[in-house]
């Protein structure tokens, strides 16, 4: 029997959890974030809010209960979100005329990257559950502007070149693909078809920027105890790991698929980046990678 990516009708609680990690970072004082998402509080359960407020030891001690247990991974996971922003803004920069975010999750560039607004064809694809929950909320935030194009796709049992062209997604024209915190939780061959999606029905000239884990801490053949954890971890929030590729297999695989132009970020890169000044000495995970490539 296949396993289940999300409990029926249930928004995705890892699309929550990273939220409270973008709502974390948010909090510290301007100089100390690596990155910023004033939008991010209105997608975490107000009873969580209210505790952290109510409970600012406790909450303290269930952070640090966290970073002993999955060491250094919402530290990447804030790179990643910086990482991936920097990336849009240069795509942009270089002329992109759509932007198409898989798995989006509550993924807020939409409304809160200035350079973007209204600038630029936006899709959001996600599994309808947690795609209904955020719509939602960007209503009543925003109004139902239209700036976001919603494409309801769960990736088990749907094909994005189905689905995308229905809601008005353009072949020609230059597009950016973010697939954040994506691969890890749908099937290789989802994975491989919407690779083969994006080499097929985009202009020369776009771009995907994605982040995996390696394949031996999704199979299991990685016993470090954070790489148990990891999976461990995930496997309790109902939303278990799936697809996982080495590093030094991925040159391979996107070029395999029709990719060019590849870059791997590994984590002493993105450390070296962002991690300056009180964040000096924060670790990162070294299991996290992220990966740009170009249509050419
Ligand atoms: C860890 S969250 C990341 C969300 C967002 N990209 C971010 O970085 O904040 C994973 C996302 O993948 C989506 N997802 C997982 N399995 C999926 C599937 N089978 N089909 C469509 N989306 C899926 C979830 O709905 C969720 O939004």
């Amino acid at each position: 029997m296949k396993e289940k990516t999300e409990v029926s009708g249930v928004p995705s609680r890892m699309a929550e959890g990273i939220a409270m990690q973008r709502f974390a970072e948010t909090s510290k004082n301007k100089e100390n974030r690596i990155c910023s998402d004033p939008y991010a509080i209105h997608f975490i359960r107000p009873e969580i809010i209210e505790f952290g407020k109510n409970n600012p030891e406790e909450a303290k001690k269930l952070v640090e209960q966290m970073e002993q247990l999955l060491p250094g991974l919402s530290s990447s996971i804030i790179a990643r979100v910086r990482y991936f922003d920097d990336y849009l803004k240069t795509c942009l920069k270089n002329g992109i005329k759509q932007l198409v975010i898989l798995g989006a999750g509550y993924d807020t560039r939409a409304h809160r990257i200035e350079e973007l607004k209204n600038k630029i064809e936006i899709y959001e694809v996600d599994h309808p559950s947690t795609q209904k929950f955020k719509m939602n909320v960007i209503e009543k935030l925003f109004g139902n502007d239209g700036s976001v194009k919603y494409v309801p796709i769960d990736f088990e049992t749907q094909k994005i070149d189905e689905e995308l062209p229905k809601y008005g997604y353009r072949s020609d024209l230059k597009t950016l693909f973010i697939m954040e915190g994506l691969s890890m939780y749908i099937p290789k061959s989802a994975v491989e078809n919407t690779l083969s999606f994006i080499k097929t029905n985009s202009k020369k000239g776009s771009s995907i920027i994605l982040d995996f884990y390696p394949e031996s801490l999704t199979n299991g053949t990685n016993t470090e105890q954070i790489a148990i954890n990891i999976r461990e971890y995930l496997i309790k929030q109902g939303e278990p790991l799936k697809f996982g590729i080495e590093e030094k297999d991925v040159e391979q695989f996107l070029k395999s698929s029709g990719f060019n132009n590849i870059t791997i970020v590994n984590s002493n890169k993105y450390k070296n980046l962002y991690f300056e000044g009180k964040n000096r000495d924060k670790s990162v995970c070294n299991l996290l990678y992220f990966v740009h490539a170009d249509i050419e």
